[in-house]
Protein backbone atom coordinates (compact mmCIF):
# COMPACT_ATOMS: atom_id res chain seq x y z
CA UNK A 1 0.00 0.00 0.00
CA UNK A 2 1.65 3.32 -0.85
CA UNK A 3 2.13 5.85 1.75
CA UNK A 4 2.17 9.34 1.65
CA UNK A 5 3.01 12.48 3.45
CA UNK A 6 0.09 14.74 5.09
CA UNK A 7 1.53 17.89 6.34
CA UNK A 8 -0.39 19.54 8.88
CA UNK A 9 -1.10 23.31 9.10
CA UNK A 10 -0.27 25.71 11.16
CA UNK A 11 1.91 23.75 13.38
CA UNK A 12 3.73 22.55 9.79
CA UNK A 13 3.88 18.82 11.29
CA UNK A 14 4.67 15.95 8.54
CA UNK A 15 2.98 12.35 9.08
CA UNK A 16 3.14 9.43 6.94
CA UNK A 17 -0.06 8.25 5.75
CA UNK A 18 -0.85 5.00 4.11
CA UNK A 19 -3.56 4.92 1.36
CA UNK A 20 -6.02 2.70 3.32
CA UNK A 21 -5.54 4.69 6.69
CA UNK A 22 -7.41 7.85 7.51
CA UNK A 23 -5.63 11.07 8.22
CA UNK A 24 -6.74 10.82 12.01
CA UNK A 25 -5.60 7.93 12.59
CA UNK A 26 -2.09 8.47 10.90
CA UNK A 27 -2.28 11.83 13.03
CA UNK A 28 -3.41 10.57 16.45
CA UNK A 29 -1.02 7.63 16.15
CA UNK A 30 2.08 10.18 15.48
CA UNK A 31 0.25 12.33 18.36
CA UNK A 32 -1.05 15.43 16.59
CA UNK A 33 -4.15 16.36 18.46
CA UNK A 34 -6.97 17.11 15.55
CA UNK A 35 -10.15 17.31 17.17
CA UNK A 36 -12.40 14.40 16.40
CA UNK A 37 -15.48 12.60 18.31
CA UNK A 38 -17.69 10.00 16.35
CA UNK A 39 -14.54 8.67 14.48
CA UNK A 40 -16.89 7.62 11.98
CA UNK A 41 -18.07 10.37 9.60
CA UNK A 42 -20.98 11.96 11.19
CA UNK A 43 -20.55 14.05 13.54
CA UNK A 44 -18.34 16.57 11.75
CA UNK A 45 -16.13 17.58 14.60
CA UNK A 46 -12.81 16.39 12.40
CA UNK A 47 -13.78 18.91 9.55
CA UNK A 48 -10.63 20.26 8.03
CA UNK A 49 -9.56 22.09 5.08
CA UNK A 50 -7.68 20.83 2.18
CA UNK A 51 -4.75 23.10 0.93
CA UNK A 52 -2.97 21.23 -1.29
CA UNK A 53 -3.02 17.66 -2.88
CA UNK A 54 -6.03 14.87 -3.62
CA UNK A 55 -8.23 13.17 -0.43
CA UNK A 56 -10.86 10.85 -0.76
CA UNK A 57 -13.45 11.58 1.43
CA UNK A 58 -14.61 8.35 2.47
CA UNK A 59 -17.87 7.91 3.80
CA UNK A 60 -18.67 10.69 5.09
CA UNK A 61 -22.26 11.49 5.92
CA UNK A 62 -24.18 14.05 3.83
CA UNK A 63 -25.48 15.58 6.67
CA UNK A 64 -22.07 15.85 8.46
CA UNK A 65 -20.21 17.25 5.30
CA UNK A 66 -22.34 19.50 3.17
CA UNK A 67 -22.21 19.34 -0.67
CA UNK A 68 -21.61 23.03 -0.96
CA UNK A 69 -17.98 21.85 1.73
CA UNK A 70 -17.07 19.29 -0.32
CA UNK A 71 -17.08 21.91 -3.37
CA UNK A 72 -14.60 24.08 -1.63
CA UNK A 73 -12.47 21.43 -0.62
CA UNK A 74 -13.67 20.11 3.20
CA UNK A 75 -13.09 17.04 4.50
CA UNK A 76 -13.63 14.84 7.43
CA UNK A 77 -10.58 13.56 8.29
CA UNK A 78 -11.84 10.55 10.60
CA UNK A 79 -13.09 8.68 6.78
CA UNK A 80 -10.79 10.42 4.80
CA UNK A 81 -7.36 8.78 3.41
CA UNK A 82 -4.47 10.42 1.00
CA UNK A 83 -4.25 9.59 -2.77
CA UNK A 84 -1.44 12.13 -2.98
CA UNK A 85 1.08 14.20 -0.37
CA UNK A 86 -1.78 16.46 0.87
CA UNK A 87 -1.74 19.63 3.29
CA UNK A 88 -4.35 20.21 5.34
CA UNK A 89 -5.19 23.18 8.10
CA UNK A 90 -6.81 22.05 10.94
CA UNK A 91 -7.34 23.22 14.74
CA UNK A 92 -4.20 20.98 16.42
CA UNK A 93 -6.21 20.40 19.48
CA UNK A 94 -3.43 21.84 22.50
CA UNK A 95 -4.73 22.11 25.28
CA UNK A 96 -2.65 23.55 28.57
CA UNK A 97 -2.06 20.82 31.17
CA UNK A 98 -3.26 18.20 29.52
CA UNK A 99 -1.14 14.99 28.02
CA UNK A 100 -1.70 14.23 24.72
CA UNK A 101 -1.62 10.13 24.71
CA UNK A 102 -1.15 8.81 20.65
CA UNK A 103 -3.20 6.24 19.80
CA UNK A 104 -1.78 2.52 19.71
CA UNK A 105 -3.47 -1.00 18.90
CA UNK A 106 -3.51 -3.75 22.28
CA UNK A 107 -4.79 -6.96 22.47
CA UNK A 108 -7.41 -7.50 24.99
CA UNK A 109 -8.47 -10.85 26.51
CA UNK A 110 -11.98 -11.51 27.58
CA UNK A 111 -11.48 -11.85 31.52
CA UNK A 112 -15.48 -10.89 32.32
CA UNK A 113 -18.82 -10.65 30.70
CA UNK A 114 -21.55 -9.87 32.75
CA UNK A 115 -25.06 -8.64 32.53
CA UNK A 116 -25.33 -5.38 35.13
CA UNK A 117 -28.99 -4.21 33.71
CA UNK A 118 -31.09 -5.46 31.19
CA UNK A 119 -29.65 -4.08 28.37
CA UNK A 120 -26.39 -3.39 29.62
CA UNK A 121 -23.31 -6.13 29.55
CA UNK A 122 -19.94 -5.22 31.38
CA UNK A 123 -17.11 -6.32 29.41
CA UNK A 124 -13.59 -6.46 31.35
CA UNK A 125 -10.68 -6.94 29.03
CA UNK A 126 -7.18 -7.80 29.82
CA UNK A 127 -4.56 -5.91 27.70
CA UNK A 128 -1.21 -6.93 26.73
CA UNK A 129 0.03 -3.66 28.19
CA UNK A 130 -1.45 -0.75 29.97
CA UNK A 131 -3.19 1.49 27.63
CA UNK A 132 -1.89 5.46 28.97
CA UNK A 133 -5.25 7.53 28.40
CA UNK A 134 -7.05 10.55 30.34
CA UNK A 135 -9.90 10.01 32.85
CA UNK A 136 -13.30 9.98 30.13
CA UNK A 137 -11.88 9.05 26.80
CA UNK A 138 -12.94 5.84 24.71
CA UNK A 139 -11.39 2.51 23.04
CA UNK A 140 -12.04 1.31 19.71
CA UNK A 141 -12.98 -2.72 19.47
CA UNK A 142 -12.87 -4.48 16.65
CA UNK A 143 -14.97 -7.21 15.74
CA UNK A 144 -14.52 -10.02 14.06
CA UNK A 145 -16.25 -8.55 10.94
CA UNK A 146 -13.73 -5.85 10.81
CA UNK A 147 -15.69 -3.22 11.67
CA UNK A 148 -15.01 -1.18 14.82
CA UNK A 149 -17.12 0.20 17.80
CA UNK A 150 -16.28 3.03 20.24
CA UNK A 151 -16.77 2.37 23.94
CA UNK A 152 -15.60 4.61 26.99
CA UNK A 153 -13.13 3.50 29.39
CA UNK A 154 -14.74 2.94 32.81
CA UNK A 155 -11.43 2.51 34.80
CA UNK A 156 -9.11 4.81 36.15
CA UNK A 157 -5.94 5.70 34.21
CA UNK A 158 -3.89 4.03 37.21
CA UNK A 159 -5.71 0.46 36.56
CA UNK A 160 -5.10 0.34 32.61
CA UNK A 161 -4.04 -2.63 32.34
CA UNK A 162 -7.66 -4.72 32.88
CA UNK A 163 -10.19 -2.51 31.16
CA UNK A 164 -13.93 -2.14 31.65
CA UNK A 165 -16.46 -0.86 29.11
CA UNK A 166 -20.27 -0.93 29.54
CA UNK A 167 -21.91 -2.02 26.42
CA UNK A 168 -25.65 -1.16 25.71
CA UNK A 169 -27.56 -4.05 23.82
CA UNK A 170 -28.78 -2.98 20.48
CA UNK A 171 -31.87 -4.75 19.11
CA UNK A 172 -30.34 -6.05 15.64
CA UNK A 173 -26.80 -4.41 16.42
CA UNK A 174 -24.04 -6.38 14.31
CA UNK A 175 -21.72 -5.90 17.31
CA UNK A 176 -23.47 -5.59 20.24
CA UNK A 177 -26.67 -8.55 19.56
CA UNK A 178 -24.59 -10.03 16.96
CA UNK A 179 -21.30 -10.44 19.22
CA UNK A 180 -20.53 -9.09 22.46
CA UNK A 181 -24.29 -10.36 23.74
CA UNK A 182 -23.98 -13.68 22.03
CA UNK A 183 -20.78 -14.92 20.69
CA UNK A 184 -17.97 -13.74 23.12
CA UNK A 185 -16.78 -15.77 25.50
CA UNK A 186 -13.88 -15.15 28.11
CA UNK A 187 -10.82 -16.13 26.58
CA UNK A 188 -11.50 -14.67 23.37
CA UNK A 189 -9.13 -11.98 22.22
CA UNK A 190 -10.30 -8.77 21.44
CA UNK A 191 -8.23 -6.02 18.79
CA UNK A 192 -8.67 -2.65 20.91
CA UNK A 193 -7.15 0.75 19.82
CA UNK A 194 -6.97 3.97 21.71
CA UNK A 195 -7.28 6.36 23.44
CA UNK A 196 -9.74 8.40 21.72
CA UNK A 197 -11.91 11.39 22.87
CA UNK A 198 -11.25 14.52 24.04
CA UNK A 199 -14.16 14.51 26.79
CA UNK A 200 -11.94 13.69 29.68
CA UNK A 201 -11.43 15.34 33.46
CA UNK A 202 -9.86 18.79 33.24
CA UNK A 203 -7.93 17.66 36.57
CA UNK A 204 -6.83 21.63 36.51
CA UNK A 205 -10.08 23.12 36.94
CA UNK A 206 -10.95 23.34 40.33
CA UNK A 207 -14.66 24.29 40.15
CA UNK A 208 -17.69 21.74 41.52
CA UNK A 209 -18.17 19.31 38.93
CA UNK A 210 -21.60 18.07 37.42
CA UNK A 211 -21.37 14.85 35.82
CA UNK A 212 -24.64 14.01 34.22
CA UNK A 213 -24.79 10.54 32.69
CA UNK A 214 -27.45 9.19 30.52
CA UNK A 215 -27.27 5.32 30.75
CA UNK A 216 -24.38 3.91 29.68
CA UNK A 217 -22.62 7.44 29.77
CA UNK A 218 -22.16 6.12 33.59
CA UNK A 219 -18.99 4.78 31.86
CA UNK A 220 -17.02 7.68 31.54
CA UNK A 221 -17.98 8.82 34.79
CA UNK A 222 -17.10 6.40 36.39
CA UNK A 223 -13.56 6.50 35.38
CA UNK A 224 -13.38 9.94 36.36
CA UNK A 225 -14.58 9.28 39.78
CA UNK A 226 -11.94 6.68 40.47
CA UNK A 227 -9.27 8.97 38.87
CA UNK A 228 -10.46 12.21 41.49
CA UNK A 229 -10.34 9.42 44.38
CA UNK A 230 -6.63 8.14 43.36
CA UNK A 231 -5.98 12.26 43.20
CA UNK A 232 -7.47 12.96 46.65
CA UNK A 233 -10.47 14.60 45.46
CA UNK A 234 -10.62 18.41 46.24
CA UNK A 235 -13.01 18.42 43.71
CA UNK A 236 -16.69 18.32 44.96
CA UNK A 237 -18.66 15.59 42.44
CA UNK A 238 -22.53 15.55 41.78
CA UNK A 239 -23.38 12.88 39.85
CA UNK A 240 -26.71 12.42 38.21
CA UNK A 241 -27.60 8.73 36.15
CA UNK A 242 -30.54 8.96 34.02
CA UNK A 243 -32.36 5.68 33.42
CA UNK A 244 -36.12 4.58 32.40
CA UNK A 245 -36.72 2.67 35.88
CA UNK A 246 -34.54 1.24 38.82
CA UNK A 247 -33.66 -2.24 37.06
CA UNK A 248 -31.84 0.32 34.21
CA UNK A 249 -29.66 1.77 37.57
CA UNK A 250 -26.62 -0.23 37.35
CA UNK A 251 -23.37 0.33 39.18
CA UNK A 252 -26.22 1.60 41.54
CA UNK A 253 -24.65 -0.07 45.38
CA UNK A 254 -21.15 1.05 44.08
CA UNK A 255 -22.30 4.09 43.85
CA UNK A 256 -24.41 4.61 46.90
CA UNK A 257 -21.55 3.10 49.21
CA UNK A 258 -19.07 5.27 46.90
CA UNK A 259 -21.38 8.48 47.96
CA UNK A 260 -21.47 7.20 51.77
CA UNK A 261 -17.39 6.85 52.32
CA UNK A 262 -16.76 9.82 50.12
CA UNK A 263 -17.80 13.26 51.53
CA UNK A 264 -17.11 14.92 48.53
CA UNK A 265 -19.39 13.02 46.49
CA UNK A 266 -22.85 13.05 45.65
CA UNK A 267 -25.01 10.60 43.64
CA UNK A 268 -28.35 11.30 42.45
CA UNK A 269 -30.46 8.53 40.48
CA UNK A 270 -32.93 10.44 37.97
CA UNK A 271 -35.44 7.62 37.04
CA UNK A 272 -37.86 8.91 33.90
CA UNK A 273 -40.77 6.35 34.68
CA UNK A 274 -40.97 4.99 38.27
CA UNK A 275 -40.14 7.31 41.25
CA UNK A 276 -36.85 7.38 42.98
CA UNK A 277 -36.97 8.83 46.65
CA UNK A 278 -39.78 10.86 46.20
CA UNK A 279 -38.49 12.27 42.99
CA UNK A 280 -39.79 11.21 39.52
CA UNK A 281 -38.36 12.73 36.04
CA UNK A 282 -35.22 13.08 33.59
CA UNK A 283 -31.93 14.28 34.34
CA UNK A 284 -32.48 18.09 32.89
CA UNK A 285 -35.91 18.44 34.48
CA UNK A 286 -34.47 17.58 37.93
CA UNK A 287 -31.09 20.01 37.51
CA UNK A 288 -33.74 22.82 36.37
CA UNK A 289 -35.55 22.37 40.27
CA UNK A 290 -32.32 21.71 41.94
CA UNK A 291 -29.87 24.55 40.20
CA UNK A 292 -31.84 27.31 39.14
CA UNK A 293 -28.56 28.68 38.61
CA UNK A 294 -25.83 26.84 37.77
CA UNK A 295 -23.08 28.73 37.14
CA UNK A 296 -19.59 28.56 39.09
CA UNK A 297 -19.81 24.71 38.33
CA UNK A 298 -17.80 22.37 36.01
CA UNK A 299 -20.43 20.37 33.54
CA UNK A 300 -19.58 16.91 31.86
CA UNK A 301 -22.29 15.28 29.83
CA UNK A 302 -22.67 12.18 28.24
CA UNK A 303 -25.75 10.12 26.81
CA UNK A 304 -27.57 10.22 23.66
CA UNK A 305 -27.49 13.20 21.26
CA UNK A 306 -31.40 13.74 22.91
CA UNK A 307 -29.62 13.66 26.28
CA UNK A 308 -27.15 15.18 25.85
CA UNK A 309 -28.64 18.16 23.59
CA UNK A 310 -31.47 18.67 26.58
CA UNK A 311 -28.87 18.45 29.61
CA UNK A 312 -26.97 21.48 27.36
CA UNK A 313 -29.93 23.09 27.44
CA UNK A 314 -31.12 23.09 31.44
CA UNK A 315 -27.56 24.07 32.03
CA UNK A 316 -27.50 26.84 29.54
CA UNK A 317 -30.73 28.16 30.92
CA UNK A 318 -28.97 27.99 34.33
CA UNK A 319 -26.67 30.15 33.37
CA UNK A 320 -23.22 27.76 32.62
CA UNK A 321 -21.91 28.90 29.65
CA UNK A 322 -20.90 26.21 26.89
CA UNK A 323 -16.90 26.97 27.84
CA UNK A 324 -17.84 25.46 31.14
CA UNK A 325 -19.26 22.41 29.57
CA UNK A 326 -17.67 18.79 28.09
CA UNK A 327 -19.99 16.83 26.15
CA UNK A 328 -19.72 13.24 24.52
CA UNK A 329 -22.42 12.28 22.42
CA UNK A 330 -23.12 8.41 22.51
CA UNK A 331 -24.33 7.69 18.84
CA UNK A 332 -25.47 4.37 18.78
CA UNK A 333 -22.79 1.72 18.56
CA UNK A 334 -25.27 -1.27 17.42
FE1 LIG B 1 -15.08 12.78 12.14
FE2 LIG B 1 -17.09 12.70 13.86
S1 LIG B 1 -17.15 13.12 11.74
S2 LIG B 1 -14.99 12.63 14.28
Amino acid sequence: METYTVTVEPIGAEIECRGDQTVLDACLREGVWLPHACTHGTCGTCKAQVLDGELDLGDASPYALLDSERDEGVALLCVATPRSDVTIEGEVDVEEGVDVHPVRDYTGTVVELADIAPTVRRLRLELDRPIPFNPGQYVQLTTPAGETRPYSLAVAPADATTIELHVKRSPEGAATEGWIFKDLAVGDTVPVSGPYGQFFLRPARDEPILMLAGGTGLAPMKAMLRHIETLGSGHEVVLYHGVPGAADLYEHDWLQEFAETHDWFTYRPALSQEEHEGRTGRVPAMLAQDYPRASGNVAYICGSPAFVGDTMKALMKARLFPRNIYREDFFDSA
